[in-house]
C-alpha cells in the first residue's frame, strides 16, 4: 500500500470518528481494568447486550482486587445469560494472576498480557491501544470485515487470510491508536455492517476496492457450513419437601461451573416411555419418580442445537450426594445460583 493512501485512510477515519464515534461506557476512562472487562465481554457479544452487564459487573467488582477475591459463583452470577462462560472463568483466573504475579498492576506489555488466560493477540492489542494508547493493531470481527472490503480480499477465512489482515491492520495504525482502533470498530459496527452496509456514509468509500468492484455485499467470503447437529437432552426438576435438587456442572467443559437441574443426553424415542426415563437418570445416585413434561427449550450453541425437555420428578429413595456441588434449594433460594440461559428459563417457569 502506498504511504499516501495509508495516511489518507487513518486521517479520514480519525475525522469521521470525531463526528460519528459512539459514546460507550468503557470509553469514559482509560483504566486497563475496565477496558479489559469490556473487551472480554465484547469478544462474542454485541455492544447493546454488553452495556448493562458491563455496568453491573463493575459495580459488583469495582477493582481487579475485588474480582480476584470474589467466589467463582458470584462472578458467574454476574455473567449469567451472557454466554461463553469460559470468558468469566478466565477473567477471574486472570485477575488472581495479576494480583499475585504482577502485584495488582495490570501489565502494559504484549508479552505479559498474552500470558493471561482469555487474552489473545487482538484483545491484547485492544488493551494496549485503548487503555495505554500504544500503537498496536487489533483484528476482531468488525475490523476483519472492514479491511477485507477495503482491500477486496477474496480469500476464504483461515490462517492465511488472518496473516494478511494482521499486516494491513498493523500497517495502518497511527500514533493515536486509541481513536483509530475505536474508529475501525465503530465503522464496522455502524457503517460497514455485515449486511446492508451503508457505503454512502463511509469516509473510506472512494478508497474502498470492495466498493469499487461492487463486492461489498459478498465480502468477506464465508466457508460453507453444514447444518448444526441436534442434541436432545432432558433435565429433571426433582422435588423433595418443597425443595428442588440442583448440582454444579464440572468446572471444565461446556457451561462449566454453572448450576443445573440434572441434565442428561436422551434418545428422542425415550421421551415418552415412562419407565425408561428412570433408567436414564441412574447416574444421579438416587431414585426418582419421573412425572409430567413441564417445558421444552430450544437453544443454538456454536457447534450444536439443543432441544431440552424438562420433566417434574419426585425424590423416591436412596442417598443424594451431600457436598458443596449438590444442593436442595427452595424456589426463592434458586435466585442465588448462576444458571445457563436455558436453565434460567426453568427457574423462571418454576417461579411462575
Ligand atoms: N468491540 C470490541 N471492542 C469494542 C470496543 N472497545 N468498542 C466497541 N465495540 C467493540
Amino acid at each position: 500500500m502506498v504511504l499516501k493512501t495509508k495516511s489518507d485512510i487513518s486521517r479520514r477515519l480519525l475525522r469521521w470518528f470525531k463526528a460519528h464515534g459512539r459514546d460507550l461506557p468503557w470509553r469514559s476512562a482509560f483504566s486497563p481494568y475496565t477496558v479489559w472487562v469490556s473487551e472480554i465481554m465484547l469478544q462474542q457479544t454485541q455492544v447493546e447486550t454488553v452495556i448493562p452487564y458491563y455496568r453491573r459487573f463493575l459495580s459488583s467488582f469495582p477493582t481487579i482486587q475485588a474480582l480476584a477475591k470474589a467466589p467463582q459463583d458470584l462472578v458467574l452470577k454476574q455473567w449469567e445469560g451472557l454466554g461463553y462462560y469460559s470468558r468469566a472463568r478466565n477473567l477471574h483466573r486472570a485477575a488472581k494472576q495479576v494480583v499475585e504475579a504482577f502485584n495488582g498492576r495490570f501489565p502494559d506489555q504484549m508479552d505479559a498480557l498474552i500470558t493471561l488466560p482469555g487474552i489473545g493477540k487482538s484483545t491484547a492489542g485492544a488493551i494496549l491501544s485503548l487503555a495505554y494508547n500504544q500503537p498496536f493493531p487489533i483484528l476482531d470481527g468488525n475490523v476483519k470485515r472492514v479491511l477485507t472490503r477495503l482491500f477486496a480480499l477474496r480469500a476464504l477465512p483461515g490462517a492465511g487470510l488472518d496473516k494478511i489482515l494482521w499486516a494491513y491492520s498493523a500497517s495502518l495504525v497511527p500514533s493515536d491508536a486509541r481513536s483509530f482502533n475505536s474508529a475501525l470498530m465503530d465503522l464496522g459496527a455502524t457503517v460497514c455492517r455485515p449486511r446492508n452496509p451503508v457505503c454512502g456514509l463511509c469516509p473510506l468509500k472512494t478508497l474502498c476496492q470492495g466498493f469499487e468492484q461492487h463486492l461489498q455485499e459478498l465480502l468477506p467470503l464465508k466457508k460453507k457450513r453444514g447444518p448444526l447437529p441436534l442434541r436432545v437432552q432432558s433435565a429433571l426438576v426433582i422435588w423433595k419437601n418443597k425443595r428442588v435438587f440442583i448440582r454444579k456442572r464440572p468446572v471444565k467443559g461446556l457451561l462449566g461451573g454453572l448450576w443445573e437441574f440434572p441434565e442428561e443426553a436422551i434418545k428422542k424415542a425415550n421421551l415418552t416411555g415412562g419407565t425408561k426415563r428412570l433408567e436414564i437418570y441412574q447416574n444421579l445416585g438416587f431414585q426418582v419418580n419421573v412425572g409430567e413434561a413441564i417445558l421444552k427449550i430450544r437453544q443454538t450453541f456454536t457447534h450444536f442445537k439443543l432441544e431440552l425437555h424438562i420433566f417434574n420428578a419426585e425424590y423416591h429413595s436412596g442417598s443424594p450426594p451431600r457436598d458443596k456441588n449438590h444442593r436442595w434449594v427452595s424456589l426463592a433460594g434458586l435466585r442465588e445460583f448462576p444458571f445457563s440461559a436455558s436453565h434460567k428459563k426453568i427457574v423462571e417457569a418454576l417461579s411462575g
